[in-house]
């Protein structure tokens, strides 16, 4: 058998952003809740279909973070889809508040009742996935967890989702890019047509939006 080399293929580094890149990662906001009643929110990207019948969704969760210790204790959670209108409260919602802090609050966003499952969804967002934990499963400092989809909504003003303008409505924020140095931290996303730049140093933040 004859194996061609081909030259016009270039070996990528396995690290996280070839791996982000190529895998594809909408962002989310994810809500969930303690047994207490209190709310957290994080942007989470690992998350993808598992299922359509039934339909599930497999996110994947730092075992460090809040939002995987609410998931145990209560074992719900919604899938908030933002917007590029959000990326400033993405960033607020990603920082390590202390267990209970409500980063809805720290954000300035606004909370309402899902339909099937008590953490609440984000107004400001534009559609919602609402879960409830089938299994977890530990995958190196991570756990995935195997969701149940519950209900799902959007808003009024996005239509039809099943319909072109529908999906080009929702306009799925894709988070590209993770940089640190010691200066700066950089997170680059993408959405239809529009790249964003949001660089943070010394604790205050730029965000740049592009054509592409
Ligand atoms: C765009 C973006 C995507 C992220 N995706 C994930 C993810 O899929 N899984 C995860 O565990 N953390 C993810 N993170 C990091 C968490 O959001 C962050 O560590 C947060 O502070 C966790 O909050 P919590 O402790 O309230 O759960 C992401 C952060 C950003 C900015």
């Amino acid at each position: 058998m004859s194996v061609r080399v081909l030259t016009n293929v270039v070996a990528l580094p396995v690290d996280d952003d070839t791996l982000r890149l190529l895998g594809f990662c909408p962002v989310t906001l994810v809500t969930t809740m303690r047994r207490d009643g209190s709310v957290n929110a994080a942007p989470h990207s690992r998350a993808t279909i598992a299922s359509y019948s039934p339909p599930q969704i497999l996110i994947s969760v730092n075992t460090a973070h809040d939002t995987y210790r609410n998931i145990v204790e209560t074992r719900e959670f919604v899938m908030n889809i933002p917007g590029a209108d959000l990326i400033q409260q993405i960033w607020i919602a990603q920082k390590h508040f202390p267990y209970g802090i409500n980063e809805l609050e720290q954000a300035q966003l606004t909370a309402f009742p899902a339909e099937r499952v008590h953490p609440p969804r984000i107004k400001e967002c534009k559609a919602y996935i609402e879960c409830k934990a089938e299994w977890t499963k530990f995958v190196g400092s991570s756990c995935l967890v195997l969701g149940n989809v519950e209900a799902i909504s959007a808003r009024k003003e996005i239509g039809n989702l099943q319909a072109a303008d529908g999906a080009i409505a929702l306009n799925r924020l894709i988070f590209l890019s993770y940089r640190k140095s010691e200066e700066a931290r950089r997170w680059i996303f993408a959405e239809i047509g529009r790249i964003h730049t949001l660089t943070e140093r010394n604790g205050r933040i730029e965000i740049h939006s592009g054509r592409i």
